[in-house]
């Protein structure tokens, strides 16, 4: 076998890497065959081989031929293939050549700008003299592979800009966007990708605090980048930007600033409805720090609320069903309804795009009738009759939906369920949340519970099963299941759960909140920095991105 062939098979086994790693007795099989030292972990084994195969060594190459051509029945599954990327890349030798190079084609990476941006910057070019240069940026976002693109973006558009680390979240933070993002000469704060491991020790992560741990982690990195700042910075114009996803960081820089007295321009791009509630506190007047506060207010753009949401609702759909299919063929597995009635909590943005994209899903599940109709119950009757004049089902109380769904979606931004509530749940009820964080949930918290994992089944636990892993809780009548960890399911860990060119729309409204804060030519652009107050997105630039992102 010549040089160029053993090259190719390392590449095919590196790029088949997940469906090899949902078989591990057959990996670690060849392993034997091949007379190495006899290995436990299926990962190990792979990365030995596709070594074996660079290194020319024909043997290996025999191997890995017969490993890749191996039968198999195994239908795709997008959470093993998450779980299986994120076991083979968290190995040492994923990190360096020339593997580095190898991970970032594997992962699809490219930190290329997406058409959305490119089109809007041709549209509406920044100014000449941008309000931002030589700003500080911090940020905290999901790291996933379209953020890449996003933050190159926004760098390569703001002349001098620092960036401080870089806040993830442990539920979306993806290994190889993280790695892609460090390549690209941004730093991360690596806690704020992880989590402790389960249990209800002191030390321990238990369901329902991910917003007490985020919360301490951001303002102990916000106390730090003010800790770095000299007095002459710290009195000086020169701005503060901050791109943020939730509200944590604007909240920590609004508090932290004002503790301090900086009188430096404070500008921040927010996404979501609860951010914006955490940014109104500085954002008024009366509490803003002296060199002002402003907002811009990505959240209630429309092309936000219009278009974004059914893709959050399709995928939320598609991964629930996913893990129907874990959880019904795996080991210990679980026995559902034929007929499966779905209840939904919180009839907002999110949960009517959910609602709505249940009458067109057709999920691909032996022995599953298509659920076709949802029960919805939301706090407010306002939005509860228009669920109802959406010809939808709904419940009178959250106890009536519990009752009556064997798969309970809450997307309600805040806890869904509490400890009494949860008594109404129907055992072996799947509980999935559509929102941020894990509080949705958090009423069965102190109920027993074992975690399931993704990959290999049963107890065998993997890192990425602590952040993704299924939680079971035991009562005594049966159990009722929680889905990836009880964190929104859309956010299953790989690298990108939406398409990037689906949503490169998200990414593309976040760069042009920052333009915004620039000035863009083309019309006479707000004066934001240094103001205080909520800005919307410039109706013309929200108008055009809805526009442009249809027609792509
Ligand atoms: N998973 C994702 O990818 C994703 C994407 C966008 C937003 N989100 C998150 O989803 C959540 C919902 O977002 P949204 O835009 O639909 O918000 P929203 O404010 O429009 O809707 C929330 C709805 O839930 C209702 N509600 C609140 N508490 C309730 C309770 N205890 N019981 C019943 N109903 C209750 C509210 O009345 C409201 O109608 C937020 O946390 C948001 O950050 C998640």
């Amino acid at each position: 076998m010549n040089q160029t062939t053993t090259h190719d098979l390392a590449q095919k086994l590196l790029a088949s890497a997940p469906r090899l790693l949902r078989r591990p007795k057959l990996v670690l099989a060849q392993r034997r065959e091949s007379g190495g030292t006899p290995l436990v972990d299926a990962v190990a084994c792979l990365w030995d081989l596709v070594d074996g195969c660079l290194a020319g060594n024909t043997e290996a190459a025999h191997y890995a031929l017969r490993l890749l051509c191996a039968p198999s029945d195994l239908t795709p599954n997008q959470l093993q293939d998450a779980a299986a990327w994120d076991a083979f890349l968290s190995d040492d030798r994923a990190t360096r050549a020339p593997y580095v190079s190898l991970r970032e084609d594997l992962a699809k990476i490219s930190s290329q700008p997406y058409t959305l941006f490119s089109t809007l910057l041709q549209q509406y070019p920044p100014v000449d003299t941008p309000a931002l240069r030589n700003a500080d940026v911090l940020i905290c976002q999901h790291l996933l592979g379209s953020i890449v693109p996003q933050l190159v973006a926004i760098r390569s558009l703001i002349p001098n800009a620092r960036f401080w680390e870089v806040l993830g979240k442990p539920y979306s933070a993806n290994i190889a966007a993280v790695q892609a993002l460090k390549m690209h000469g941004f730093t991360v704060n690596s806690d704020s990708c992880s989590l402790p491991l389960r249990g209800s020790g002191a030390d321990q992560y238990q369901l329902g605090s991910f917003f007490q741990r985020h919360r301490e982690l951001v303002r102990s990195s916000v106390q730090r980048f003010f800790d770095s700042m000299s007095p002459d910075l710290m009195s000086s114009e020169v701005p503060i930007l901050v791109i943020d996803d939730g509200g944590t960081l604007s909240d920590a820089v609004g508090r932290i600033s004002a503790a301090r007295g900086t009188k430096r321009p404070i500008v921040c791009i927010e996404q979501t409805q609860r951010g914006l509630f955490a940014t109104r506190t500085y954002s008024a007047p009366r509490h803003a720090p002296p060199g002002g506060f402003a907002v811009i207010n990505i959240a209630q753009s429309l092309s936000k609320l219009v278009l974004e949401s059914n893709l959050i609702a399709k995928s939320v759909i598609e991964n629930i069903f996913s893990w129907l299919d874990l959880l019904m063929t795996g080991q210990e597995p679980i026995t559902l309804n034929k007929n499966l009635q779905v209840g939904i909590i919180g009839y907002g943005a999110v949960g009517e795009s959910i609602a709505d994209e249940f009458r067109y899903y057709t999920p691909k599940l032996k022995g599953l009738d298509s659920p076709r109709t949802t029960i919805v119950y939301d706090r407010y009757n306002t939005r509860t009759a228009a669920a109802r004049r959406n010809d939808h089902n709904i419940a009178w109380s959250v106890e009536e939906l519990l009752s009556s769904s064997d798969i309970v979606i809450s997307a309600t931004g805040g806890t869904s369920l509490n400890d009494k509530s949860a008594g109404f749940l129907r055992d072996n009820a799947i509980l999935a949340s559509a929102s941020s964080g894990d509080m949705e949930f958090q009423g069965i918290a102190e109920w027993p519970s074992a975690q399931r994992s993704i990959l290999y089944g049963g107890s065998r636990q993997q890192p990425f099963d602590n952040i993704h892993g299924a939680l079971s809780f035991r009562r005594p009548s049966g159990e009722v299941h929680v889905l990836n960890g009880g964190f929104p399911v859309n956010f299953n860990g790989a690298v990108d759960p939406i398409d990037p060119a689906e949503i490169q729309l998200t990414r593309a409204l976040m760069l042009a909140g920052v333009l915004q804060a620039i000035g863009f030519v083309g019309q006479d652009s707000e004066k934001i920095v240094g103001e205080t107050g909520e800005f919307l997105l410039a109706s013309v630039v929200d108008h055009f991105l809805f526009e442009t992102y249809k027609e792509l």
